[in-house]
């Protein structure tokens, strides 16, 4: 019977564009699911975007547009990446999707009326990177560890969940379902984290502090708080699709969650203490991989190391990185990424590896018999070869069950290696000058053949469109849609006799020093170029809101320059005689040298004065107010009225 499986990404903040780390868990639900559709089972998949709190609102601010439409635009190129680079996903959600508003309506309305929700005043430690309150022991130094930023001390009267109701319950059931959990150290993780009391959640934020969220059903004058919001993607999309199906039943028993360490918690934690209140069942299985380092760094703009999966794509094909990724990452443990490891691996396990395989002997076959040749009895050397592919066959379910694909593809990568070894042990480019080894060549050509076809069906979950390529030119023209039995169709000795076999095209052409070099060069210059652009367009968020009578305390002027000259012995300052319409005019120290070398062009403009500023004594003189000036990335403008406008006018 078809298992009915639910593979789910984490929904990616809508604040940073896809990189590899977000790539690695998308195309790890992407690959298990084609691994589970070839094995015969039943699968759904959903990923998308997390778009409301606090984050998003600070990036929206800084680029001056709204927070939907900064989400809209974000999310936007989530989605394109993963059409562009064929990832599966059968359904995208978005947490400002209105099926999404309105399932975790009813569920905080169903929970609120349980009792599991309470009003009460509280006071924590927040940090926006997580979006959530940190305890002290999570604190290094004062700092968050993961975003090495000091969180802002929060006082507020919120809703809370009553989360620690939940805590012997759920260190229950993961002592009762020891794989709950995947790998084991952050089942551990989890435990000892549970051994300290739980305490109780605080779910909302009031509006007069972050509008940005979907409203409590219950009390108008708050949001959702971000993650009690986004954690409910998971069902809610299955609830509604984006087809306006319902698909609940159908598969959320078989709900399968990828994620990295950095949401260990509010998955393990957060997230089934709601579904026990919500009265929803549990999810079946929580997966946790570890993260992508960029050599020894952490991936990050500033370093310009980020690694995007469209520009990868374009430079070295994007399903040559998935193998990569797949087979480097040892399920749960950290690994880094590198371009040289990647050319490496690459040109040892593609180029040289299968490739070569795949050319060597189709080669051969093209130029002596243009089509495979027929069936031949095997000899101990090629059921030698067959056994280890039946032995990688047999292990390969229960890899990937448990997650220990890199195993399998390391397996595959020594059939391959093992093979190679025959044939150069059977020199078959010599027994095609003799006339009567010919079925001999046979032979030994179609065993090459016949593994290069059962590793494109093995491998065909990691690189799907290039496996698809290889089994289409061997003339494999079975499905890998779990219509045919997964055993039947990685067998050895099913390659079919007869097809026509033209010179090989390159599946896997090596990647010279050179080339790497060149496009690396490259992809880092436009990866630099891109965060120093992104660092100079940084505008200055805004700060803390000010009432109309904040504003009223501040006197602007026109003032008009009747004198202005470098201050010699200032790097920065100007002074200026600035007409207020006083009875003399007012002297001003103002640091806008750089940008004015001929400061007496300023003479005769009207200009903005703040005229209470308290005078201040300057090693120069005394400043008796302030000019106002526009800036940002390299320019500094000092501030003018257009039209007429007299000395001494008000400015409000
Ligand atoms: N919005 C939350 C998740 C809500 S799920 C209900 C969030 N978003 S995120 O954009 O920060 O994505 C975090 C996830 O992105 C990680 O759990 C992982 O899946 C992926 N990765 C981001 N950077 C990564 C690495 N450097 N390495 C591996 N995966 C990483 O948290």
């Amino acid at each position: 019977m078809a298992r009915k499986i639910y593979f789910t990404t984490p929904i990616y903040y809508v604040n940073a564009e896809p990189h590899i780390g977000h790539l690695y868990t998308t195309a790890l639900a992407d690959m298990l699911k084609r691994y589970h559709v070839l094995a015969g089972d039943d699968v759904w998949f959903q990923t998308g975007t997390d778009e409301h709190g606090e984050k998003i609102v600070q990036v929206a601010q800084k680029q001056g547009v709204t927070p939907k439409q900064f989400a809209d635009g974000i999310s936007g190129k989530f989605r394109d990446a993963w059409d562009k680079i064929d990832i599966a996903y059968d359904d995208f959600i978005r947490t400002t999707d209105a099926r999404h508003v309105k399932y975790v309506q009813d569920v905080l309305d169903k929970v609120h009326a349980s009792g599991d929700i309470y009003f009460d005043e509280y006071t924590g430690k927040y940090c926006v990177g997580c979006e959530r309150y940190l305890t002290d022991t999570e604190l290094v130094d004062g700092k968050c560890p993961d975003h090495q930023t000091a969180p802002k001390e929060v006082k507020e009267a919120n809703y809370f969940f009553k989360m620690g109701k939940y805590q012997q319950q759920l260190i229950a059931h993961i002592e009762e379902n020891p794989h709950w959990i995947r790998p084991e150290r952050f089942r551990n993780e989890v435990l000892s984290f549970l051994k300290s009391p739980l305490e109780d959640l605080c779910i909302s934020r009031p509006k007069t502090r972050l509008e940005w969220g979907i409203e409590l059903p219950f009390d108008d004058k708050y949001v959702t708080y971000v993650w009690f919001d986004a954690l409910l993607n998971y069902p809610s999309g299955l609830t509604e699709t984006s087809r306006g199906e319902n698909r609940f039943d159908q598969y959320w028993s078989g709900c399968n969650h990828l994620i990295a360490k950095d949401i260990l918690k509010t998955h393990a934690i957060y997230w089934p203490t709601m579904l026990m209140s919500a009265g929803i069942p549990l999810f079946k299985q929580l997966d946790v991989h570890g993260y992508w380092m960029v050599g020894e760094s952490k991936m990050s703009k500033s370093l310009g190391n980020v690694i995007r999966p469209l520009s990868f794509d374009a430079a070295f094909g994007i399903e040559n990185l998935r193998y990569f990724l797949f087979k480097e990452m040892k399920f749960g443990a950290d690994s880094s990424f590198t371009y040289d490891l990647f050319v490496e691996r690459y040109n040892s396990d593609l180029a040289n590896g299968l490739g070569n395989l795949l050319a060597r002997n189709a080669g051969l076959v093209a130029k002596n018999f243009g089509a495979i040749p027929a069936h031949q009895p095997l000899t101990d050397a090629e059921n030698a070869v067959a056994a280890k592919a039946k032995e990688v066959l047999d292990a390969y379910r229960s890899n990937f069950e448990s997650r220990q694909f890199a195993k399998s593809i390391e397996d595959v990568c020594a059939l391959i290696g093992e093979t190679d070894k025959y044939i150069t042990l059977m020199e078959p480019w010599k027994m095609a000058k003799d006339e009567s080894k010919k079925g001999d060549l046979a032979r030994v050509l179609r065993c090459g053949l016949e593994v290069c076809r059962v590793a494109a069906v093995l491998l065909s979950p990691v690189m799907p469109k290039k496996c698809a390529e290889i089994l289409e030119y061997l003339g494999e023209k079975r499905p890998l849609d779990g219509s045919v039995a997964l055993e039947e169709l990685a067998a050895f000795g099913a390659l079919a006799d007869g097809i026509e076999i033209d010179k090989p095209p390159r599946f896997f052409p090596r990647i010279d020093e050179a080339a790497l070099s060149q496009i690396t060069e490259q992809m880092m210059a436009e990866a630099d170029a891109a965060a120093k652009a992104a660092a100079q367009r940084e505008i200055e968020p805004i700060k803390e809101q000010i009432t109309i009578d904040d504003f009223a305390k501040v006197q602007l002027k026109v003032g008009r320059v009747v004198e202005a000259y470098p201050v010699e012995k200032a790097q920065k300052l100007i002074r200026l005689m600035v007409d207020v319409g006083e009875e003399n005019p007012r002297q001003i120290f103002a640091g806008i040298k750089s940008h004015y070398p001929r400061p007496e062009k300023l003479i005769g403009q009207n200009v903005i004065v703040v005229a209470n500023l308290k005078p201040r004594e300057m090693k120069f003189g005394l400043s008796e107010g302030m000019v106002l000036a526009a800036s940002g990335d390299d320019r500094l403008v000092a501030a003018t009225v257009l039209g007429a406008a007299e000395p001494g006018d008000g400015i409000s």
